[in-house]
């Protein structure tokens, strides 16, 4: 495996700094054998879509066998594909047929627990003395560990849950019916190896792993973070190191920066990991019409190794969630962007990017303009970039996870099933509905979303700083205007934001680059040569320019 020819930029083994990446869900992109819940055959038929949105990396959220307790992150067996994605042929077809189209695909590595229906769990509560036993963390009472947080506030009352079977307490940092592995137990490790063993060797790129800061509890901690967990990071890097070079981990640690960076090791554990709190501060800063919250996060965020890259997003398939900002922060967030209940769930906002930016297409394109432009590798969410609506209605965070929108009619051509077969209800109200919102009227029109987000995912990819350079802020009097230097070599792109919803002007000191003449990235256009005084922009409410700096 280790000489396979990767897609994207071929061969570099840091294709994750320069990629730009695509989260969905198997089930709700297209069904393509008409039982109302979508497949690998159909995602197939929609790599096309993909490869012309102009993404590189596909990231693919639980795929594996699963009672659905918890959306496929409880799974039953990791070695195969559940059977209403298809078969395992049927994912070996999708991932040949994204590499062909230099599509690179990351899969779900869900690591700190199983589901309840595990066999791995079945087995291990049959009795104290069953070989799985300890692949399960037990206890007689269910107060140890106390003080641990509990993750998920709407459901869950305790870390403990009580197995009737085998008359012991287990422990579970997520839903009940997600027993946590014990990763003190070596054989665990090993297994993990070998789940990880079976994808990449099938060929998938990488693995966003779950849950990563919760592996292993220990008494009189927060059991998050621990220095043990680590052992069992680096452990399985070394291992993807030495037998699959080029392919990528990516952590998922919901945590601050500084917390994160161990994840990063010495450039030995995680080659990616997500920032959580940018996101929160990205509709922040909007709301405040002050670049402040992000500038103050951006700053705090230490140096991370060479190799490594942080992933930023603007939404995904879980609430946006507000564990990363401060009481007041949270309050205010839910004030601006969840004043109905409704919308809140353990402590987020289970809403879609363009309601929550109430359908305004200049604040959505201003938060893609961030998105794509901040440093880190962006992540999109499937249906984003068509502003597709949510329902915050259906419980959990199902709302975010509605069947993605192709056309106008049937079923929005998500399926050919009956609508009451479809896994879940599609986005039917007029201003969001598949009949106003979806992919092919799209792009029968020139101006729609669609075809903007496609234009600047192009432009960035003329650029390598956006992925791989530093990033200095400069900061203007105008506190609205949110601006800064990326740079990488040779390269230097100058990035003006406007937060506010009025016009503004801002003055920016660019001494130091004096001579350099901006071009202006969508249109080509040169603006005037950098000179000695601060540099004039006047900029229309929520407006950005990218300029690319030429010395001549
Ligand atoms: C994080 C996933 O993003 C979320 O969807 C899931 O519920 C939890 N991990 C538990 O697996």
């Amino acid at each position: 495996m280790n000489g396979r020819t990767s897609p994207g930029s071929p061969g570099d083994p840091l294709w994750y700094k320069d990629a730009i990446f695509y989260e969905l869900h198997v089930k709700a992109f297209r069904d393509g054998n008409g039982d109302g819940m979508g497949d690998f055959k159909g995602l197939v038929s929609r790599l096309d879509y993909l490869k012309e949105l102009g993404v590189d990396c596909l990231w693919i959220l639980p795929m594996y066998p699963s009672p659905f307790r918890d959306d496929g992150y409880d799974i039953a067996d990791y070695y195969s594909i559940h059977p209403q994605y298809g078969t395992m042929d049927d994912f070996r077809e999708f991932l040949d047929a994204a590499h062909e189209r230099g599509l690179r695909v990351i899969t779900e590595l869900v690591v700190n627990h199983t589901s309840d229906q595990h066999p791995w769990f079945q087995e291990a509560r049959q009795s104290t003395d069953n070989p799985r036993r300890d692949w399960y963390v037990w206890s007689d009472t269910d107060d140890r560990y106390r003080g641990v947080r509990i993750i998920f506030l709407d459901t869950e009352m305790s870390n403990w849950s009580w197995d009737p079977v085998s008359k012991a307490y287990y422990w579970h940092r997520f839903f009940s019916h997600q027993p946590d592995l014990n990763f003190d137990n070596p054989a665990v490790r090993e297994e993990m190896w070998n789940v990880m063993r079976f994808w990449l060797d099938m060929g998938v790129d990488g693995f966003r792993v779950d849950a990563v800061p919760y592996l292993i509890e220990r008494e009189g901690t927060s059991c998050e973070n621990l220095p043990e967990t680590h052992d069992v990071l680096r452990f399985l890097r070394e291992r993807l190191e030495t037998h699959y070079p080029g392919r990528m981990l990516l952590a998922e640690a919901n945590m601050w920066p500084e917390d994160v960076r161990p994840y990063f090791g010495e450039g030995d554990e995680f080659h990616m990991a997500f920032h959580f709190p940018i996101m929160p501060r990205m509709f922040m800063a909007l709301r405040l019409e002050d670049r402040k919250p992000l500038v103050e996060i951006i700053e705090r965020t230490p140096e991370i190794p060479a190799g490594c890259q942080w992933g930023i997003f603007l939404r995904n398939h879980d609430e946006l969630t507000l564990e990363m900002v401060t009481d007041e922060e949270r309050d205010y967030m839910y004030q601006e962007y969840a004043r109905d209940r409704v919308a809140r769930i353990n402590l987020g906002i289970r809403r879609r990017l363009a309601p929550l930016l109430e359908g305004d297409r200049r604040k959505i394109e201003l938060l893609n303009g961030l998105l794509l432009s901040l440093p880190g590798s962006p992540f999109l969410y499937y249906g984003d970039e068509i502003g597709m609506g949510d329902n915050v209605y259906l419980g959990d965070r199902n709302g975010v996870r509605t069947p993605m929108q192709w056309n106008g009619g049937w079923n929005g051509g998500f399926s050919d099933a009956d609508p009451e077969q479809i896994y879940q209800p599609l986005i039917s109200n007029p201003v969001y509905g598949y009949q106003a919102v979806n992919v092919d009227s799209q792009r029968r029109t020139p101006h729609s979303l669609l075809h903007w987000m496609r234009r600047i995912i192009q432009i960035r990819q003329t650029a390598r700083a956006f992925g791989r350079g530093d990033i200095r802020f400069l900061k203007p009097a105008n506190h609205r205007i949110l601006a800064y230097l990326r740079t990488y070599e040779k390269e230097t792109i100058l990035v003006v934001n406007n937060l506010a919803g009025t016009a503004q002007a801002g003055e920016l000191d660019l001494k130091d680059l004096e001579g350099a003449i901006p071009i202006e990235m969508f249109g080509g256009s040169p603006f005037p040569r950098i000179g000695e005084l601060p540099y004039l922009l006047t900029m229309a409410p929520y407006q950005f320019h990218w300029f690319k700096l030429r010395w001549l």
